[in-house]
């Protein structure tokens, strides 16, 4: 059995690919400072797979902490680095916070790789290097554009340090994940997104809204060049997500690669505008959401989709659940963590 070490794998992201890894009969051996997820999550995983994680609560800052981890579990095969701060909001007003813990953190991964011999890392990075593209949809090969917050400039920084981590001759094979617009939950409600405070992404803030727990939705823009006005993204069910990342990390271990650093796109290929999600989330739930008209939000882009052709002809993977199935999912969600 394969034992994947996954980083931040009580987190949102983590906690599914989690699942589905166990599901994939591999072991998972997570590591976790529960600075922004809960020791719970675990007993969810679970209930799920009928078997529980290992489960290491360690700060990835801390360079001897993880490398005794690799220790401890000698049969490590391959990484998926999930674990980093992700509020852009939040990066603009800490940006040492964010640069310290996303860079390092990596940093210090990649050191335990190379002293205890495990050269595979699936990187979670992110549409938002992209920035506005020129062109929709959006492919791979697309220009990296400045950062426009600290969040998005340390996964920029984290993508070059991993290429040139590989070009330095090293034994060490990266493929790395932009994903789009990350959204749903586990279908059994045992996992899911745990947004601290009030959240700032749209789907948490519409089943919060919806529940009762904020008053009203805030839609940010009616004014952009788009066929509602309000502004699209491509939002991608974190199951469908998760699967991806099974198969990029059997991609590296079975020697598959083309070449030893791979970028791939994880969306639907397809925007939704924010009118069209509201809207889905009603038909699909029977649920009214009370929203209004604002103004735009800052730093906020108008569009942006993934072009998958790369990752569903080189991987073999597709999107398959509906946006009404995921906005189900996240409802039912909401639902069972208010009780
Ligand atoms: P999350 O916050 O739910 O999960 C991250 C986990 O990492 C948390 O459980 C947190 O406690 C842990 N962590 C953070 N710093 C750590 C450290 N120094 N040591 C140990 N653990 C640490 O976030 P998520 O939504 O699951 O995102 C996972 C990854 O995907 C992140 O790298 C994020 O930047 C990236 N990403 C997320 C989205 C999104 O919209 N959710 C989109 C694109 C990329
Ligand atoms: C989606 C759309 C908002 C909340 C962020 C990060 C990005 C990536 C994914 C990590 C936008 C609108 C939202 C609300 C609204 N994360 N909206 N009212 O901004 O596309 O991307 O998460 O890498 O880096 O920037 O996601 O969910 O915040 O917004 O109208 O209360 O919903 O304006 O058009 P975003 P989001």
């Amino acid at each position: 059995m394969s034992t994947i070490l996954v980083t931040g794998g009580t987190g949102y992201i983590g906690s599914h690919t989690t699942v589905e890894l166990m599901e994939s009969g591999m072991d998972v051996v997570i590591i976790d400072n529960l600075e922004n997820s809960k020791k719970e999550v675990i007993d969810g995983i679970r209930e799920i797979t009928g078997k529980a994680p290992h489960f290491e609560e360690v700060d990835l800052r801390n360079r001897t902490a993880t490398f005794a981890v690799f220790e401890k579990y000698p049969d490590i095969e391959a990484t998926i680095h999930f674990a980093a701060y992700k509020a852009v909001g939040e990066s603009v007003e800490k940006p040492l916070a964010y640069y310290e813990n996303n860079l390092l953190s990596l940093i210090n991964l990649l050191e335990a790789m190379k002293k205890f011999d495990v050269a595979n890392i699936v990187f979670s990075s992110s549409c938002t290097i992209y920035g506005q593209p020129e062109e929709m949809p959006v492919t791979e090969s697309a220009p990296i554009q400045v950062a426009t917050s600290p969040y998005g400039n340390t996964k920029q920084i984290c993508e070059e340090i991993l290429r040139d981590e590989v070009a330095s001759g090293s034994t060490t094979r990266v493929i790395a994940l932009r994903y789009f617009n990350p959204v749903g939950a586990h279908i059994s409600a045992k996992i899911g997104e745990l947004p601290l405070g009030i959240p700032a992404n749209l789907v948490p803030f519409i089943t919060q809204t919806a529940i009762g727990l904020r008053e009203q939705l805030n839609v940010f823009g009616n004014d952009y060049d788009t066929p509602d006005g309000s502004a699209i993204r491509d939002y991608i069910n974190v199951v469908d997500l998760a699967r991806a990342h099974v198969v990029a990390i059997k991609r590296l271990m079975e020697n598959k690669q083309k070449k030893p650093l791979e970028v791939f796109n994880l969306g639907t290929g397809t925007g939704l505008s924010v009118l069209e999600v509201i809207k889905a989330f009603e038909s699909a739930t029977g649920e009214k959401v009370n929203y209004k008209i604002v103004a735009r939000r800052e730093g906020d882009i108008e569009k942006v989709w993934a072009d998958t052709s790369i990752a569903n002809e080189e991987l073999g993977w597709i999107a398959e659940i509906g946006i009404e199935e995921t906005l189900r999912s996240a409802w039912k969600w909401e639902q069972t963590i208010r009780k």
